[in-house]
């Protein structure tokens, strides 16, 4: 569960005060899918940011999973990060002179989980790519780039999944697999997950639309999930 308490985001722009977020209370169910939306320089990323604990809030409070992150240290922070969150940023942030599989088992090796490899090669059957492990970034196309880095976000298990505008680079086509996969990974991990988007399309996939304007949040609607399939793979 995600909670915030009247969490605000100050900046200073040319010596002036300009507040990002303006203090929100938010509460989020551990498994939801929520997606959030809003125009440019809304505060989407910056709200993401500060859930991920990449980025210290103004004022207020930040639990993840029963952990207030403003009462943790830099190194209690990094050891949190690293095991409840996972990430997928427009900009993929793959490491080029790993390969794809490796891109995915190197986190799951520092973190000393068990059989990195056969869990690296099982998430990338996941996203249709096990015929392409070997390969270097430059070699994959941007939506395999994507996939690679929702499988290595996937890796270690986190507990929230937080994505800044996924599918972002993606033509439709490749952007509508990529949401069949978080929904799928969605629907077999019980992740939560917090998506920024700008296509509505992808917005109706989400249990949960949170829209915020001006650092405010001005909607939070719930809707009705087509039910999936529910035998979740184990
Ligand atoms: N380091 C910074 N210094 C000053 N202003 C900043 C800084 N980072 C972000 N901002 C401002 O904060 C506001 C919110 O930015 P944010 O990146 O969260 O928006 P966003 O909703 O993600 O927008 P987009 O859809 O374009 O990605 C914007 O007005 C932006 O200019
Ligand atoms: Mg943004």
């Amino acid at each position: 569960m995600i909670v915030l308490s009247q969490v605000s985001k100050v900046l200073s722009s040319g010596g002036q005060p300009l507040t990002v977020l303006h203090p929100l209370d938010l509460t989020i169910d551990r498994g939801q899918f929520v997606a959030v939306m809003g125009p440019s320089g809304s505060g989407k990323s910056t709200l993401l940011g500060l859930i991920a604990g990449l980025d210290d809030p103004s004022g207020g409070e930040i639990r993840v999973d029963g952990q207030t992150l403003t009462q943790l240290n830099e190194d209690q922070l990094a050891r949190f990060r690293s095991q409840a969150i996972g990430f997928v940023f427009q900009s993929f942030q793959l490491i080029s002179t790993l390969t794809g599989l490796e891109n995915i088992v190197v986190p799951m090796e520092i973190r000393g989980l068990p059989t990195p490899r056969t869990r690296g090669l099982e998430l990338l059957e996941m996203v249709g790519l096990e015929a392409r492990g070997g390969h270097y970034p430059a070699q994959l196309s941007g939506g395999e780039q994507q996939r690679v880095a929702i499988a290595r976000a996937f890796a270690c298990n986190p507990s929230v999944l937080l994505a800044d505008e996924p599918t972002g680079n993606l033509d439709s086509g490749t952007g509508g697999r990529i949401i069949e996969l978080l929904k799928s990974l969605h629907r077999e991990q019980q992740t939560t997950m917090m998506l920024v988007t700008h296509d509505p399309e992808i917005a109706g996939a989400a249990e949960r639309i949170i829209t915020l304007r001006d650092g405010r949040v001005v909607g939070d609607s719930t809707q009705a999930k087509p039910m999936g399939r529910q035998e979740a793979r184990s």
